[in-house]
């Protein structure tokens, strides 16, 4: 099994330490109804590398965008499922962070209905404990054949490293001769409508939307902090850099998943 980076866990000290703007703590502790938007920034604390990160070792010479498209699987799908078969080694090693652990803690309180709906494809918001409205990416282990379109249960390839090819599994439909491949939504594809829709309305009927540790360049599930702002509703992002969301945020907060939701959580009172 690949190591990923030792999931860095925030310690009850560093918890009460991390300030929390006043504003934020505000409208989190008036908030009935809390949206969670994340990205690829809320797995970063587990280990797991974001999209836009630079890329080590083999994949240092692809550009993952290259290789999440379907021109990608019709050219070369050894090539593509060596990368996903990489990156879903990776999530099996990986534990959730603090930020997975307090969204699963705050949706467990009384009286607050917190909905989370993420871009993430891992499995790790559900591994912390929480229930996840929509993964409107889809998700890296809902494999399907890329022809029935029906579910396989068939498995990635373990690898300790990251290879260049690894054949994709066949179809087990009889009859059928498509290959099997990663339930996530690739570039050019369409989202899961439904999964698409009831996180807008989740953020559109929300009191609050936090959007942590997305990059906000990938539509339409950048439109979401938007939809929801244009109805009133206070957008708050959580990310250590600037992005696209981050000018129609009503408040940032320049902080990391795994140190901000932990000391929002405890400050909740
Ligand atoms: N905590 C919070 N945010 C972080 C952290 C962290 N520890 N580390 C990095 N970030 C932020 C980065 O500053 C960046 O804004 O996470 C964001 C990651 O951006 P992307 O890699 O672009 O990920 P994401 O926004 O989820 O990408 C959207 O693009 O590639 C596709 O389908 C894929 O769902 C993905 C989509």
């Amino acid at each position: 099994m690949p190591s990923p980076e030792s999931p860095r866990s925030v310690q009850p000290e560093e918890v009460t330490a991390v300030e929390v703007p006043p504003a934020v703590l505000e409208l989190a502790r008036s908030a009935r109804r809390v949206c969670v938007l994340t990205g690829a920034g809320m797995s970063a604390e587990s280990g797991i590398p974001t999209f836009r990160d630079v890329q080590v070792g083999l994949w240092e010479r692809f550009d993952p965008m290259e290789l999440a498209s379907p021109e990608a699987w019709r050219h070369d799908p050894a090539q593509v499922w060596a990368w996903y078969s990489w990156r879903a080694s990776l999530v099996r090693a990986a534990q959730p962070n603090a930020g997975h652990e307090a969204l699963a803690a705050w949706q467990q309180r009384a009286g607050v209905d917190l909905q989370v709906a993420t871009q993430n494809v891992d499995d790790l918001h559900e591994r912390g404990g929480a229930e996840v409205l929509a993964h409107i990416h889809g998700s890296l282990f809902a494999l399907r054949c890329d022809t029935c379109d029906r579910p396989s249960h068939t498995a990635y390839r373990d690898l300790a490293e990251p290879v260049a090819e690894v054949d994709p599994p066949a179809c087990e439909r009889e009859g059928c001769e498509g290959q099997v491949r990663p339930g996530v939504v690739w570039f050019g594809e369409a989202l899961p409508q439904e999964e698409f829709f009831a996180a807008v309305e989740a953020a559109q009927e929300a009191d609050l939307v936090l959007v942590v540790g997305t990059s906000g360049l990938v539509h339409p599930a950048a439109t979401i902090p938007h939809l929801a702002g244009a109805r009133g509703v206070p957008v708050v992002e959580i990310n250590p850099r600037e992005t696209e969301v981050s000018e129609a945020a009503d408040h940032v907060w320049r902080a990391t998943a795994a140190q901000a939701l932990p000391a929002l959580l405890a400050q909740l009172g």
